[in-house]
């Protein structure tokens, strides 16, 4: 791949709607993905198979992974904690997914109800089974830079657990800065630390939420690092609820602005990003955080009534 290529991994449709407050229409998901899926994203995560009372914001995701349309050389990642979650991916179709854990033993308890090691005790099935059957396993850290509970967290923690993810199977491993806590001056630390620890680099992705303002400047920084993989959400939806007062990711919309501004190459269509935020929006409570989708909006002028 050119060193000027960029994958963008959008979130929206998992991490941005499982924080919305409002209930969003099965048909809605459906058309967010596909509409996802027109703009040229290359992976979308679809949604999260967990448990519904965990987040009941994506308890029809079942259904709304059979219904979007699967676009030829598109990939459609589903989040699964367990080999539940991984039964419910394979009876829906799903050809991959991610496994998900922290560098923080509080978050970990709070948002999956087991610590470290016993998230790699649930997950080593998981990954086997998924890996056997020919999928492709995507691995998260969550708080790799801070934890809502335990505060600051060393970077050799995020990377000793990044390390067992790739070890465990995974193919990729995305570092969520779950809390939007990390500044620029942290990315180096953290990317350098996974990468002395034996992740390799093209196998890294960054998950910045952008709580704080400082997720573009923090993608910047790793495209300085060398890492060609983000996450982001279209309109910069998003959150943990297990993340108290963590905003959304950062925006695809914003994302793209950057990125193209910088040479980089996406494959995606920043207007039909912002078309297909344009078209959730109306189901959810609240406007869209994304800036460069707040410009284009500003700049089409007023809405009809
Ligand atoms: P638990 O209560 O310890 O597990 O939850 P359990 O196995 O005892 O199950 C409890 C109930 O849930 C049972 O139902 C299970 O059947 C059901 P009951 O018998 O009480 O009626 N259940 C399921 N149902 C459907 N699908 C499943 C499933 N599993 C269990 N897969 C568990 C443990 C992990 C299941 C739960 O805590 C959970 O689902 N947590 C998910 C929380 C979550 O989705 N958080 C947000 C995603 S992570 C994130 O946003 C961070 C990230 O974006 C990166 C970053 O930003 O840092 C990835
Ligand atoms: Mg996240």
């Amino acid at each position: 791949m050119s060193a000027s290529r960029v994958t963008i991994v959008e979130v929206g449709p998992r991490d941005g709607l499982q924080n919305e407050a409002a209930a969003v229409p099965t048909d809605v998901k459906v058309a967010f993905v596909d509409a996802l899926s027109a703009a040229g994203l290359p992976v979308i995560e679809a949604t999260a198979f967990v448990s519904p009372k965990a987040i009941p914001q994506l308890a029809d995701g079942d259904e709304v992974f059979r219904r979007i349309a699967k676009r030829p050389g598109v990939r459609y990642p589903v989040l699964v904690p367990n080999e539940k979650g991984l039964d419910r991916a394979e009876a829906s179709g799903a050809r991959e997914i991610a496994v998900f854990t922290a560098a923080s033993e509080t978050f970990n308890r709070k948002n999956i109800n087991a610590s470290i090691d016993e998230s790699f005790a649930r997950f080593a099935p998981v990954i086997r089974r998924a890996r056997t059957a020919g999928m492709r396993v995507r691995g998260y850290v969550s708080c790799v830079f801070g934890c809502p509970y335990e505060g600051a967290i060393p970077p050799p923690s995020a990377a000793r657990v990044a390390r067992r993810l790739i070890d465990a199977g995974c193919d990729e491993v995305s570092l969520g800065d779950t809390i939007g806590v990390g500044v620029p001056t942290q990315v180096p630390e953290v990317v350098e630390c996974c990468v002395d620890a034996g992740v390799p680099l093209s196998r890294l992705a960054l998950h910045f939420h952008d709580t704080r303002g400082t997720a573009l400047a923090n993608v910047a920084e790793g495209l300085r690092q060398g890492v060609r993989i983000f996450d982001s959400s279209a309109g910069g939806l998003g959150g943990c609820p297990y993340a108290p007062g963590a905003a959304g990711n950062v925006a695809t919309e914003d994302l793209l602005y950057l990125l193209h501004g910088m040479g980089y190459e996406t494959g995606v269509d920043l207007s039909l990003v912002a078309a297909a935020t344009r078209a959730l929006s109306g189901a959810i409570a609240r406007r869209p955080a994304s800036r460069v989708y707040q410009a284009l909006e500003s700049a089409r002028g007023p809405r009809p009534v």
